[in-house]
Order: C-alpha cells, then sequence, then structure tokens
C-alpha cells in the first residue's frame, strides 16, 4: 500500500472512532506532513482520496474538514398538509409563553430563534460607533427623517446592485430590525378581517402579526427543501380572497427550505397574475452554505408587488434593530406608516453598520459566520442522528440555522419543552408555528450556537425525553 494510503486509511480510522469529529477541522497540510512525517504532496494525495471516499469536504480558503454526510443521515420530513380552513390566529399567549423560558442564560439555548452572540464582532462594531459618531453631520439626524441612514441605504442598494438587482436607495426605508419591517408591510396592504396567506408551519412573528391586526390566516403547504407549494398557492388564490402573503424564501423559519430560482420567477409571475403583493422575509439570506447568495423572489418582481425585508439582526449586529424594507409600488405608503408610527430609526446603530460595512470587512465576516454555522449544523444532525428514536426525521438546510425535527410516533412537543425546561435545555415546540396549532409532533432547534459537550449532553437528554411518548 501506498504511503498516501496508509495515512488515509489511519485517518478513516479516527472518523470511524470518531476520535477526529464530524465537523472538525483536519490539520493543515502543513502540520499534517511534519506530524506524520510525510511529505506534503503525500497528505495532499491523502486527504485526496479522503475526499474521494466522502469522509472529508474542502471548504474553500478554510481546510478540510469531516464530513457529516459519512454518518447516518435521517431522513426529511415531506411536504406539510395543514387544513384548508381560513382561521384566526390565536397563538400569542403560547408563543410568549414558550419564548419566556428560553431567555435564560444558563438553558442550552436550542429553542432560541438566534445564533450565539458569540459569533458577531461587537468590539469592531463598537470602533465603529464611536468614530462614525464623532464624524457624523449634525443635520443629517434630520435629514434622515423618517427613511434613515443616508449612508446605510446607499450602501444597501449597492448590495442589492451587486446581487444583480435594480432597487435604488429611495425605495430603501430602515426599520427598527426586520421585523418592524414586515408589520409595516402587513399594515399597508391588508385590513382587519383580510386573508394572509402564509407557510406551514410559519415562524411564530407572522401568526402574531396577523393575530394583532385582525387579520385571517390561510396556511398553504409548504416543502422542507422547495418552500411553499405553488400549486397550493394557486388553489388558495383560486378560492380565496388573499389580499397578502407572507413567505420566506431562502431558509424558511422553521423548515429552513430554500425555493429554487425558478420556483421564485414561478411565484412572482403567479402573484402578479392575481395582484396579490408578497411580503418577503429574507433575514437569513446572507447565511447560504451554497457557492453563492440566493437571490430573492424581488429579483424577479416587474410590477412592484414584492416587499423585500430584512434586517443585519442575524447576520452581523443583533440588538443594534437594524433592518430594512424595499417596497417596491408600497415604498411611501410604508414610510408613512414609519413616519407616523416611530419616526424614523435610530441613527448611531445604523451609522456604525454603515461604517463596518465600508471599512469592518463585512464579507468576511460573513464568509467565517458561514463556515461556523454550516459546519454546526453537520454537528448537531450528526449528534440528532445517533441520539433520537428511530423514524426521526430532520431536515437538512442549506443556510440558516435551524433544524426542523419531525418526532416518531404519538409525542406532544410542548410536554416536550416542559420535560427538556426541567433539564436546563430550551427546545422550540411545533404547535407555535401553526395557526391550527398542529406540528405535535415536531420540534425547532437551533444550531447557531458553538458547538459544546453540553449540547452533545443536551441532544442525548432530549433523544431520551423524546423517545418515551409523552
Ligand atoms: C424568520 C424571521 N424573520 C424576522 C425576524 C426578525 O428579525 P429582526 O430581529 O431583524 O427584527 C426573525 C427573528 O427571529 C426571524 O427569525
Amino acid at each position: 500500500m501506498a504511503l498516501y494510503e496508509q495515512l488515509a486509511d489511519r485517518m478513516a480510522q479516527h472518523i470511524r472512532d470518531r476520535v477526529l469529529k464530524p465537523g472538525e477541522r483536519l490539520p493543515s497540510v502543513r502540520k499534517a506532513s511534519r506530524s506524520s512525517r510525510v511529505s506534503p504532496s503525500t497528505v495532499i494525495q491523502a486527504y485526496a482520496l479522503l475526499e474521494e471516499g466522502g469522509f472529508i469536504e474542502a471548504r474553500p480558503r478554510s481546510g478540510y474538514y469531516v464530513r457529516a454526510t459519512h454518518f447516518r443521515h435521517p431522513p426529511e420530513p415531506e411536504l406539510s398538509k395543514p387544513s384548508k380552513k381560513t382561521v384566526t390566529v390565536d397563538v400569542s399567549e403560547l408563543v410568549f409563553s414558550v419564548l419566556d423560558s428560553t431567555r435564560d442564560r444558563g438553558i442550552v439555548p436550542f429553542g432560541s430563534a438566534f445564533p450565539s452572540p458569540l459569533l458577531f464582532p461587537f468590539d469592531k462594531l463598537a470602533r465603529g460607533l464611536a468614530s462614525s459618531m464623532r464624524r457624523i453631520d449634525p443635520w443629517s439626524t434630520v435629514t434622515s427623517l423618517p427613511s434613515g441612514h443616508e449612508e446605510l441605504r446607499r450602501l444597501i442598494a449597492l448590495r442589492y446592485a451587486n446581487d444583480g438587482m435594480n432597487i435604488g436607495a429611495r425605495e430603501v426605508v430602515v426599520t427598527s430590525g426586520a421585523l418592524e419591517a414586515l408589520n409595516l408591510c402587513l399594515q399597508a396592504v391588508t385590513r382587519p378581517g383580510d386573508i394572509v396567506a402564509i407557510e406551514s408551519p410559519a415562524f411564530y412573528a407572522a401568526l402574531q402579526a396577523i393575530e394583532r391586526l385582525g387579520l385571517k390566516a390561510l396556511e398553504i403547504p409548504t416543502h422542507p427543501q422547495c418552500g411553499v407549494s405553488l400549486p397550493g398557492l394557486e388553489q388558495a388564490l383560486q378560492n380565496a380572497n388573499v389580499k397578502a402573503c407572507w413567505l420566506m424564501t431562502n431558509f424558511q423559519n422553521p423548515l429552513g427550505s430554500l425555493m429554487p430560482d425558478g420556483n421564485k420567477a414561478k411565484l412572482v409571475e403567479l402573484l402578479a397574475r392575481y395582484n396579490v403583493p408578497l411580503i418577503e422575509d429574507d433575514v437569513y439570506g446572507e447565511l447560504y452554505f451554497g457557492e453563492r447568495k440566493p437571490l430573492p423572489a424581488k429579483a424577479f418582481d416587474r410590477e412592484g408587488l414584492i416587499m423585500h425585508c430584512s434586517s443585519f439582526s442575524k447576520c452581523l449586529a443583533p440588538g443594534y434593530r437594524v433592518g430594512w424594507v424595499a417596497a417596491g409600488r408600497f415604498a411611501e405608503k410604508v414610510e408613512r406608516l414609519k413616519l407616523m408610527t416611530t419616526l424614523s430609526a435610530s441613527i448611531p446603530p445604523q451609522a456604525a453598520i454603515a461604517e463596518f460595512i465600508q471599512h469592518g470587512g463585512y464579507d468576511r465576516h460573513l464568509r467565517k459566520l458561514r463556515r461556523a454555522l454550516a459546519a454546526q449544523k453537520d454537528v448537531m444532525i450528526q449528534a440528532i442522528g445517533r441520539e433520537f428514536p428511530k423514524g426521526t426525521r430532520i431536515t437538512h438546510p442549506q443556510g440558516g440555522y435551524l433544524l426542523w425535527v419531525e418526532l416518531p410516533g404519538s409525542i406532544n412537543t410542548l410536554e416536550v419543552h416542559r420535560l427538556a425546561l426541567e433539564r436546563g435545555i430550551s427546545v422550540a415546540p411545533g404547535p407555535i408555528f401553526s395557526a391550527k396549532r398542529e406540528y405535535t409532533n415536531c420540534l425547532r432547534l437551533n444550531y447557531g450556537h458553538i458547538w459544546s459537550e453540553q449540547a452533545e449532553e443536551a441532544i442525548a437528554i432530549l433523544g431520551k425525553i423524546a423517545s418515551s411518548p409523552v
């Protein structure tokens, strides 16, 4: 056996024995050549062999990592089948009670909607905040009303342009996080009693917004890989007087689905045919694991019907509460609603983010963040595959930091949530993602936190809870 084959064999054994764990980075070629006392070219050949065998994968500009896919991957859930009734929504109390119990810092935060704050450049942002505010033109605090910091809006428009989208800075309204943008958009295009089409399962804040505004939800079947079912949506548009859609085309919360570009184009065409606006929630668009950033549906819009909402909360600056909307033909209405409700977003955090985008290495930070999340995803899927009962299904998201887990048998995840909390672990139970409190056998788990032994143990505990019907 050639030297490189011997080395590859030894490393493959380490991977099988979990001495090298899924998601772990292999030593650099130079380091491995020194420690194994072989030439760098032998290491390169060994790594190529391991890659061919599916044991490891190369990540651009980062090195080689142990692949999770070498191990047993549980199957994915199937297309959801919500009941076709339009319903008034009443989930807020349930959502509050679940979320209240997950904020404690000592708890393993699988139920959280946020990635670890340790993944973000707070020091650099703070320096940018100080320096930009020292240089600020005092008049800009007046001229920025109500749409937001001019330079930040220009930079947002520039990033759209880099993605091939033609959205001027004047269309962009800065908001307090994406959530305000989403809520203002919903207010702009609906009146109490109107029907809003949403995914099933859906982000609970969409359900709460619908509830707060006295609207009705129509849940549409959604696929864990390619997002909302277009035939399902078309049927809804034909049969009900849908006044707006609220959807996530990129890394949907909670499924993690990514709608293919072809479907996005068809979705936009379908909505144009029925003249129904789309509130597009794209807060995870920057957190992709593939080669290039997925486009939003907005990129295919020619009618101004798509209101594209996003923020820096999940990709750069949690807690700064800076989001925005490019609201197409509804931009002026949204701007006025912003003016009437909170006047304008706070200037200092916007200035700090603008400074970071220009001088702080935003794209470098994003690459690092994506790599960390991709590796954490693999490790968590692996752990669930080992510890959860047979028959468990898990999504395989291509971005974001959320997994949707479908448990076998008759299990109530609200009860799993309660039992897990007693053991210091939070989970997000399925019913908070449904207007009809469906998905009682599902959980959303967050892999946006740096993996640790505590997390590994927590998955084992959850696996045990999930194995005993409750
Ligand atoms: C899917 C989704 N949309 C919107 C938001 C709100 O974003 P922001 O924190 O920028 O208001 C969140 C936050 O959890 C989210 O998960």
